[in-house]
């Protein structure tokens, strides 16, 4: 046997004995399909995705191809019609331990403070009180928001009141977090800022992250993977790996690199656009 064909044979026992290590995320197969008033409607799918853990991936896909339904799968609170989902090896039936959502609408309750916002979900829990003030003092630090803990939601601006939702996630110390078009509603430079305090919670909290976006550019700047829908029923049509290290912030967005992973996105997305266009069209005429 010559030296280059025993060198492979030791390599390919090596792969053998390595562990294989288990997705964080696992979903094979995923399909939804919604009925109402005698029609169905098949929203998703299929769709195979894995995330390993601690990564930092994003959706980004037409309007309406059912991307907050895999959201809503992945978070327990609506079931696939086929396939499997699995969160640290266990398939999810009901909103699985370690998972937190900050969902598209501002989901402040207006009748608390900022302090009693975070501390909702502990207390509902059960949690400790001075676990609890520990948590939360910490979270509205993190955010920024130590000034307006007694403030309520209707006395902040919207990059704030987003902010208060995601220390309210914070705190429940999620190792997988789901944000479903979290900065939608706020201003290109607010957004950009609210980028890099995510990067830095993605950093200090290592939990694995998605992140559901329309904006090519967030999805370019804040992810280690991008992965493209189809219009609707949405399935993966490409992944994008950014290439990004650890340490990235908005300022990544000034550099050649980050104009050519939008190029990307948006070559495969305007494509997607155009079909949802032409379908509506087809519908209306
Ligand atoms: N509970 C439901 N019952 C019936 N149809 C639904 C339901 N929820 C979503 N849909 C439909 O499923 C499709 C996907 O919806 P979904 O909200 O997942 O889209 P999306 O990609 O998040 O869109 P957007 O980017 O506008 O938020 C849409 O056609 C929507 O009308
Ligand atoms: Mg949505």
């Amino acid at each position: 046997m010559s030296a280059a064909a025993s060198e492979i044979t030791v390599k390919s026992d090596a792969v053998k004995q390595m562990p294989v290590e288990q997705p964080h995320v696992a979903l094979r197969g995923i399909t939804c399909v919604f009925h109402s008033r005698g029609r169905s409607l098949h929203a998703l799918g299929p769709v195979d995705l894995s995330l390993t853990k601690g990564e930092f991936f994003s959706v980004v896909g037409p309007s309406g191809c059912g991307k907050s339904t895999l959201l809503d799968i992945l978070a327990g609170l609506n079931p696939p019609q086929t396939g499997t989902a699995q969160f640290e090896g266990k398939p999810i039936q009901g909103v699985p331990d370690g998972v937190g959502v900050v969902f598209q609408e501002d989901a402040s309750f207006p009748w608390l403070n900022v302090h009693d916002n975070v501390a909702f979900g502990l207390r509902r829990a059960g949690v400790d009180p001075a676990e609890i003030k520990r948590r939360v003092d910490y979270a509205i630090g993190f955010m920024g928001l130590k000034d307006f803990a007694a403030a309520y939601p209707a006395q902040l601006s919207g990059g704030m009141r987003q902010r208060v939702c995601i220390a309210r996630t914070l705190v429940l110390q999620p190792r997988l977090i789901m944000l479903d078009e979290p900065f939608g509603a706020l201003d290109q430079q607010t957004r950009l800022i609210m980028g890099d305090e995510l990067l830095r919670l993605w950093r200090e909290t290592s939990a694995t992250i998605l992140l559901i976006t329309h904006a090519l550019d967030e999805a370019a700047m804040l992810s280690d993977r991008v992965g493209v829908m189809s219009t609707r029923p949405g399935t993966f049509i490409d992944i994008v790996e950014t290439g990004w290290d650890r340490n990235r912030d908005s300022r990544v967005v000034s550099t050649p690199h980050f104009g050519d992973i939008t190029a990307r996105l948006w070559e495969k997305l305007r494509v997607e656009a155009l079909k949802m266009m032409s379908t509506s069209e087809t519908r209306s005429s």
